[in-house]
């Protein structure tokens, strides 16, 4: 790896999402108890050159002078990040819109985009001194902190609702994790997470509840930039479970258009794909609240299955900032999808990705998304996880 890595970082504090309110960020911080939402965290920076980054190792750490980290040796990297963005001629030309791209997180180490936020969420973790992290996770967050968990030397607890893949289970054991199962959702891992962080010491890693995965799920936003040589894309695509990818791209869009980096303001209308058997934001934008009779129920999709996300309000947020929408698909739609991009394109998407592929053509169909867009839909991970 080319470690060059200038200009290590200019953040300056944290701020509750909702009131603003300041917390120290040379502290270990977990979300913003004013108002229970997450923690952003600011950058105070003014001469920052893109130029600069033609040096950077080709990792998301090449964005460092916009991250977290304090100090170099403190990052933990598996060499996550700069993921190929696939422009797709053939399904562009099906679905008549202007340009058609996926950026392809499944190439990740552990072979998920979760190997972002893990990676910055444990270097800082690892800055601050915490020597034991916790997670509820639906499998692939569980994977990707126990592989930097072991790299960092930290101990990693994972707690995971049992109809996860076995193999992403076997994974975070491989990894050296401590591994729970448990019979519900990620929201009933959350539960058990909170008693045993509570009784043992160990750091909380949940979505949106500390705020550095976030940073490290934000340089998805800098690469579609980058890669699309800073003109964004009319439209991304993005599966949400708790969020962290969608919130993360449009804080690096501010970003971006803070630091001048960008060659037209204008941001990309964000899209969030949730399946039919757990869509609890798809409801809140259709009615303004969760069905009375809402359970959700499993999916192959199954980093989907996330039925309180903690940060629900910011999802809406960026819904309604960037003009987005959010669209729900079914089980059929996402192994339909799965086929039709393998057979077109050459391309395995997870279920998670086929579910945003799905949620495109359906927007295509209604015609949200039109002729002259560009669209970029977000693989999150490799459907080689899944079997
Ligand atoms: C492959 C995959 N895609 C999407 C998601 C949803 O991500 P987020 O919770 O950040 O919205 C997950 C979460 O587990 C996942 O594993
Ligand atoms: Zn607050």
């Amino acid at each position: 790896m080319n470690t060059v890595i200038k200009n290590i970082s200019s953040a300056s504090y944290l701020a509750c999402a909702n009131c603003g309110k300041t917390y120290n960020i040379q502290q270990r911080q977990t979300f913003a108890t004013c108002c229970n939402q997450p923690l952003f965290t600011y950058y105070n920076i003014s001469n920052y050159s893109k130029e600069e980054l033609i040096q950077q190792p080709k990792n998301l750490w090449r964005y460092a002078a916009m991250l977290p980290l304090f100090y170099q040796d403190n990052i933990v990297s598996l060499e996550e990040g700069f993921t190929p963005m696939h422009i797709l001629h053939k399904t562009q030309l099906k679905y008549a819109v202007n340009k058609m791209y996926v950026k392809d997180e499944g190439t990740n180490p552990t072979g998920s985009f979760k190997a972002r936020g893990l990676s910055v969420a444990i270097s800082k973790a690892k800055e601050l001194g915490i020597t034991h992290c916790i997670i509820p996770t639906a499998g692939n967050a569980g994977g990707a902190m126990s592989a930097y968990c072991t790299k960092a030397g930290l101990k990693a607890t994972v707690v995971m609702p049992k109809l996860s893949a076995q193999l992403i289970k076997d994974e975070v054991q491989l990894y050296g994790g401590e591994l729970i199962e448990v019979n519900g959702f990620i929201q009933d891992c959350g539960k058990i997470v909170q008693k045993i962080a509570a009784d043992t010491g160990a750091f909380d890693m949940s979505t949106m509840k500390e705020p550095y995965r976030l940073e490290g799920k934000k340089t998805l936003g800098y690469e579609i930039a980058e890669q699309l040589n800073w003109q964004l894309p009319d439209v991304i695509v993005y599966p949400t479970g708790g969020g962290t990818g969608l919130i993360g791209m449009w804080k690096a869009f501010e970003e971006l258009k803070n630091l001048k980096w960008l060659i037209s303001n204008k941001k990309p209308k964000m899209v969030i794909v949730q399946i039919k058997n757990c869509n609890p934001m798809i409801q809140m934008i259709k009615n303004g609240k969760k069905d009375a009779d809402f359970k959700p129920s499993y999916s192959i999709a199954n980093g989907l299955v996330v039925p309180t996300p903690f940060a629900e309000k910011s999802i809406l947020e960026v819904i309604t900032e960037s003009n987005g929408t959010g669209i729900d698909v079914s089980e059929s739609d996402i192994t339909q999808s799965i086929q039709e991009m393998a057979r077109t394109e050459g391309l395995l998407l997870s279920p998670e990705g086929a579910a945003a592929f799905a949620g495109f053509k359906k927007l295509v169909e209604k015609k949200w998304i039109e002729e002259h867009e560009s669209v970029c839909i977000i693989n999150t991970g490799s459907w080689f996880k899944y079997h």
